[in-house]
């Protein structure tokens, strides 16, 4: 990535239901992203929002009992809140009920017009509501009862027969191939590519783009009785939030997204549809879409029958904001699925948090404002043991920086890691305690050694846990620049440290 602006995107949630856990994934990894291209010096554009119109949210909004807007207002203000409580650091929240993107919406719809890749028609077929997606008949199967479900989702599929407008997707088969093909990342994780590169092998069927037997959706311009599919809808909300049809404005820049980052169960809708749509519209491609898993909890799939959602929120009341940030990244390679437990979640901030980097920064800092003088150390001659430590401080960037362009958090976070347990070692080694009384020279060598590892833990840790390495790079006397950059100058040594605290309390099992 050599461009300067990165404009990365979460799924805008339905707000057909609450948020949780799973979205909270998704924002939260796109956070540390943002976050993380921020400290590279960029400039970065990050988008969250919700998908607020459909058959789904129609559907809910009737349940509970209250119209559509009033309902979708409701939702959106939770999904929100949890984006508040989670530290997501969007630049914007788009929803798309708002009249900025009913307007992009209608004009891209032209543009496809215009264009020829828009034709009146009628559906005929399998439609899922949950799922707000068409499935060919083969994608479906009957169910014992005699009820029919997609395979790959298994929401109820419903037969669906009206006048509908057709978007000629046939037409980019080829070319959808050719961009996969020559431009290798812009569907990962591999996997993913290869699953979609057989599908659109398997052939492109025209997609239906409007529906007529509800209303709930932004109305197809010339033609009111129809309301846009609502997946075009909801697609089009990463051009609005640039400004789109206007894309010369302050955000027009930032079009194409360097990286869309989506769940397993909808990355079809934005590798096929969303660049065919963009190729209709004579628009450039997104660089990249990058695919994740899916967690259960406690082992079982979350679902609606179950009530076992999680909401993030009384977890991170419980356990701490960045303790649960740090897990949904360090416990499952990004990519796959994994599994919620509070055992596990306890057990990562135990042994990773509280005995590992709290422990290591509670002895170096604590020790320093009781035995020396409270500033950072002067540092003399160095040792064998501390050019190790320091090389192994100084070789950590790059690595990094490796795992976190390929969405590899969980390689992050093992390397930075592999940095505090050598510090372990160290500290146990060298025995500051012990030099205390027989070489203070020495001594402050060492923790200085500690006190510029602790840095470099620090700043890359930022945008996992914001909250957390503020305080550790406060305890470290570290001045406001604390980006990427700042890890190439000396720390400057005689710079007062305030009084440390614990940073992560051990959490007793009850
Ligand atoms: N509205 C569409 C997206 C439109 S984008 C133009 C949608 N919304 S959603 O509310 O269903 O949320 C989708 C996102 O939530 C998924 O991409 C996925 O990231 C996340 N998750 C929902 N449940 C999840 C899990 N159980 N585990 C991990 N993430 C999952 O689809």
């Amino acid at each position: 990535m050599t461009n300067k602006n990165f404009y990365i995107t979460t799924p805008i949630y339905y707000v057909n239901g609450a948020p949780h856990l799973g979205h909270a994934y998704t924002s939260t990894a796109a956070d540390v992203l943002a976050r993380w291209n921020r400290l590279e010096g960029k400039d970065v554009f990050f988008l969250t929002g919700t998908d607020e119109h459909g058959q789904k949210v129609e559907a809910a909004a009737r349940l509970a009992g209250i119209p559509p807007q009033e309902f979708t207002d409701r939702v959106s203000a939770d999904f929100k809140d949890m984006a508040r409580v989670m530290n997501i650091s969007n630049d914007d929240f788009i929803r798309t009920t708002e009249p900025r993107h009913r307007a992009a919406a209608s004009a891209i719809w032209l543009k496809l017009q215009e264009n020829g890749f828009i034709y009146l028609g009628a559906y005929e077929g399998w439609y899922a509501v949950r799922d707000e997606a068409f499935y060919d008949e083969d994608e479906t199967e009957k169910k014992p009862d005699g009820t029919r479900i997609a395979k790959s989702s298994g929401a109820a599929v419903e037969w669906v027969v009206e006048p509908s407008y057709f978007f000629k997707l046939s037409a980019f088969q080829d070319r959808l191939l050719t961009l996969y093909e020559e431009h290798s990342g812009f569907i990962a994780p591999q996997a993913k590519r290869n699953e979609i590169t057989s599908f659109v092998k398997s052939g492109l069927r025209d997609l239906s783009v409007s529906r007529t037997s509800f209303s709930w959706g932004i109305p197809v311009p010339g033609d009111e009785k129809h309301v846009m599919y609502v997946w075009m809808d909801a697609l089009v909300n990463y051009l609005t939030a640039c400004g789109y049809p206007d894309l010369t404005g302050p955000r027009g820049k930032f079009w194409p997204a360097s990286l869309h980052l989506v769940g397993k169960e909808i990355i079809r809708f934005h590798a096929v549809y969303w660049p065919a749509f963009l190729m209709a519209a004579g628009l450039p491609l997104p660089e990249r879409v990058f695919s994740h898993g899916w967690w259960t909890v406690e082992g079982e799939k979350m679902s609606k029958s179950l009530g076992n959602f999680i909401d993030v929120r009384p977890l991170v009341e419980e356990f701490g904001l960045d303790q649960v940030r740090y897990f949904l990244l360090r416990e499952v390679p990004f990519g796959n699925d994994g599994d919620f437990s509070r055992k596990a979640l306890i057990g990562r901030i135990n042994s990773d948090l509280a005995n590992g980097l709290g422990n290591l920064a509670q002895r170096t800092l604590s020790f320093i404002g009781k035995n020396a003088g409270a500033a950072v150390p002067p540092k003399g001659e160095l040792h064998e043991a501390d050019h190790v430590l320091l090389a192994l401080g100084a070789e950590l960037l790059e690595k990094v920086r490796g795992a976190m362009s390929r969405l590899a958090f969980h390689e992050a976070l093992d390397e930075i890691w592999r940095l505090i347990r050598a510090a372990d070692g160290y500290i146990d080694q060298q025995a500051p305690w012990s030099l205390r009384k027989t070489d203070t020279d020495r001594m402050n060598t060492v923790l200085y050694v500690l006190c510029s590892t602790l840095r470099t833990i620090g700043v890359l840790l930022q945008p996992f846990m914001p909250v957390l390495m503020d305080k550790l790079l406060d305890y470290l006397g570290l001045g406001a620049e604390r980006g990427l950059a700042i890890l190439e100058t000396p720390l400057a040594v005689g710079t007062p440290l305030p009084t440390p605290a614990g940073l992560f309390p051990r959490i007793v099992e009850t």
